[in-house]
């Protein structure tokens, strides 16, 4: 017998769902590997020149994390995902810093809703691996900012999440 719905405010997970979500993760991960492939190089001037090679550092750290996340979505029986997020190019530095530290905010943003929802479906090992990128991410978030000169945006808060119910 079907178990009733209850009137719930939190979201509700499938293992469907949760891949879908990874390959919208994984399409940040590729817009991330371009943008940094990009920037790290046209980045010109001495004021710039550290966070050039720190850029660079991210982009073989976002492959990473590209890897990861496919492996997660292929674990789930599902393909991943092979078209980036669109990137966004500027010629002032100052711009192409700030489209990099929003995307990482929204990144950030995303594996944290991320982790609960792999916790919600007793994948605590998938959590885990995510946590390990989310590391990276805040770090990423950091380093771009503190080029900028800004205070590292608060992007806490998020969802609360539940796994989806077995109509037994
Ligand atoms: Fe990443
Ligand atoms: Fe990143």
């Amino acid at each position: 017998m079907a178990e009733p719905k209850s009137d719930i405010s939190e979201v509700e997970i499938s293992r469907d769902h949760l891949a879908e979500l990874l390959n919208e993760d994984l399409s940040r991960e590729y817009q991330a590997i371009i943008a940094y492939v990009v920037y790290s190089q046209v980045l010109s001037g001495a004021e710039y020149m550290g966070i050039a090679a720190q850029l660079e550092l991210h982009a073989k750290q976002e492959l990473d994390h590209a890897l990861t996340i496919s492996r997660q979505i292929d674990y789930l029986g599902k393909m991943p995902a092979v078209v980036p997020k669109p990137v966004r190019t500027s010629k002032d530095p100052t711009e192409m810093l700030r489209f990099d530290l929003e995307n990482e905010n929204e990144t950030v943003r995303n594996y944290r809703d991320r982790i609960r929802q792999c916790e919600a479906l007793g994948e605590f090992a998938m959590a885990e691996q995510i946590r390990q990128i989310l590391m990276q991410e805040q770090d990423h978030q950091i380093d771009l900012a503190t080029a900028l000169g800004v205070e590292v945006p608060d992007v806490s808060g998020g969802l609360r999440v539940r796994p989806l119910r077995k109509l037994a």
